[in-house]
């Protein structure tokens, strides 16, 4: 069964670990992320972005398939199903179809129109169960053809955001989606830290977890990090183990064009980088 990201982010914040997002597109991601998190006794969060829900046809066929797998595979670990980034109606959409939480993405609204968003939402997940992550400073580089930079919240919005009584807070502290340019300077944890102290007990969320390197990843974790979201490297690990599959003429070795057999190396490289990502995060052994 699906849970809110409520226990184990708190169990998370208090342990001095982090819960990895992984981001869905379809069967095999999806059943890779299960798998990896079972093996490892790891509480996991499916992230589903607004494009990879319409990809998969809509949130009902999410629900319906990662429920599906939770019962077919015997996961036991805690499972939560996330929407990434969503708009107001977006987060309306996911709440009618089965989601376990929402993120609502109001940094790009003036702060008291992301108050004022973000309020009726907590209302409306509270009357579900249902947990809900807000952002406060956009999170650069491109997401869904959203192109942003990498800026830096206020550490006072993020306040007046946390005290709303949201479950988990996104806060830019100059991290970016998708791989980091050469001339990154790298997280501001003098920002992280300000955050922090303001926050309180608040789970704060990183996105942009691909390529920001281990040691920032392990600070990030000791100023209270509690989530870590990860999309584009299970994507790049994927096609790169495709295009080796392919390259290597393997589709045309007896039923190698069988796409179970296709899709099998893209597969496990997405367990790899799943497993390698728990690890470092701190989260195996913790469901
Ligand atoms: P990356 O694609 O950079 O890993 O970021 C993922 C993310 O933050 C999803 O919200």
């Amino acid at each position: 069964m699906l849970v809110t990201a409520k226990e184990m982010l708190t169990k998370a914040k208090a342990g001095k670990y982090a819960v990895g997002q992984f981001n869905i597109n379809n069967l095999e991601w999806t059943k890779a992320i299960l798998q990896t998190a079972q093996e490892l006794n790891s509480p996991v969060i499916l992230g589903v972005s607004e494009g990879a829900g319409k990809y998969m046809t809509g949130y009902k066929t999410v629900v319906g398939m990662v429920n599906g797998m939770l019962e077919e595979m015997n996961i036991t670990v805690p499972v939560a199903l996330h929407l990434d980034h969503g708009s107001y109606e977006g987060c309306l959409k996911c709440v009618e179809a089965g989601f376990s939480s929402i993120m609502f993405d109001g940094s790009h609204y003036p702060i008291e129109e992301n108050v004022a968003k973000t309020t009726e939402l907590i209302k409306i997940c509270e009357e579900h169960h249902m947990s809900l992550e807000a952002e406060v400073g956009a999170i650069g580089g491109e997401e869904d053809g959203v192109i942003g930079k990498g800026e830096c919240a206020d550490p006072d919005e993020c306040k007046k955001i946390a005290d709303l009584g949201v479950t988990m807070l996104a806060a830019g502290i100059g991290n970016i989606h998708g791989k980091y340019p050469e001339n990154w300077e790298g997280l501001s944890f003098e920002t992280l830290e300000a955050i922090s102290e303001k926050t309180g007990d608040m789970p704060l969320v990183l996105h942009g977890g691909t390529g920001i390197p281990a040691d920032q990843i392990k600070k990030a974790i000791s100023l209270g990090v509690a989530k870590i979201n990860v999309n584009t490297e299970c994507q790049l690990v994927f096609a790169e183990a495709t295009r080796k599959y392919i390259e290597e003429g393997k589709d045309l070795q007896g039923k190698g064009f069988d796409p179970r057999k296709l899709l099998l190396p893209g597969t496990e490289a997405i367990k790899a980088i799943v497993k390698e990502k728990m690890e470092l995060f701190g989260s195996v052994g913790k469901a």
